[in-house]
């Protein structure tokens, strides 16, 4: 039997439903049990009292529960935890730390970029998927990656401080590739 569907005797007896998983968080090994269909965002929350990842729409719209999956940006709130063993899960706590923020952690404390800060923890891990995959992007590459929505409407500066981790010297645009 698949190690992530082994159910453990005493969650049989109150949930039969309930998996055993181990989830590869932030470079730990973690196991929880849950509903299969439970989503990354309620085990992260919820199981694991990690709450830099943020609810917000519940319904992949807003973005606020981005996480990265293997690099990529994901939303928490609609991927159930069962669909994730062997992925590299990384959430907001492991994107960079006080005494060593990441560069787009950094970029955004320069460029002032949080209002209320409810959206940021997402925004920033899609930022960081951005520059994985492409780390000078042009604003079309921005706009299209960063399709998390901002009720405080800090897009701009998100923008700019995209640019600056980047390396993008201000103002200047980089040319969109063919
Ligand atoms: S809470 Fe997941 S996209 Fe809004
Ligand atoms: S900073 Fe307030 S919602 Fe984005």
């Amino acid at each position: 039997m698949d190690r992530n569907q082994r159910r453990t005797f005493p969650d049989l007896l109150t949930n039969p439903e309930a998996w055993f998983m181990e989830l590869q968080i932030n470079g730990r090994v973690v196991q929880v049990e849950a509903d299969p269909a439970m989503p990354l965002l309620w085990v992260l929350r919820d199981l694991l009292n990690m709450t830099g990842t943020k609810f917000g729409c519940g319904v992949a719209a807003c973005g606020a529960c981005t996480v990265r999956v293997d690099g990529r940006a994901v939303r928490a709130c609609v991927t159930p935890a069962s669909t994730l063993a062997g992925k590299r899960i990384q959430t907001i706590e492991a994107l960079g730390t006080p005494d060593k923020p990441h560069a787009l952690q950094q970029a955004w404390i320069a460029e002032q970029v949080p209002q209320c800060g409810y959206c940021q923890s997402g925004m920033l891990m899609a930022a960081a998927a951005l520059l994985e995959k492409t780390p000078k992007p042009s604003d079309a590459d921005i706009d299209a990656a960063m399709t998390n929505i901002c009720r405080c409407g800090t897009y701009q500066r998100i923008r700019v401080a995209i640019k600056r981790a980047a390396g993008i010297p201000a103002g200047g645009a980089v040319k969109k590739r063919v």
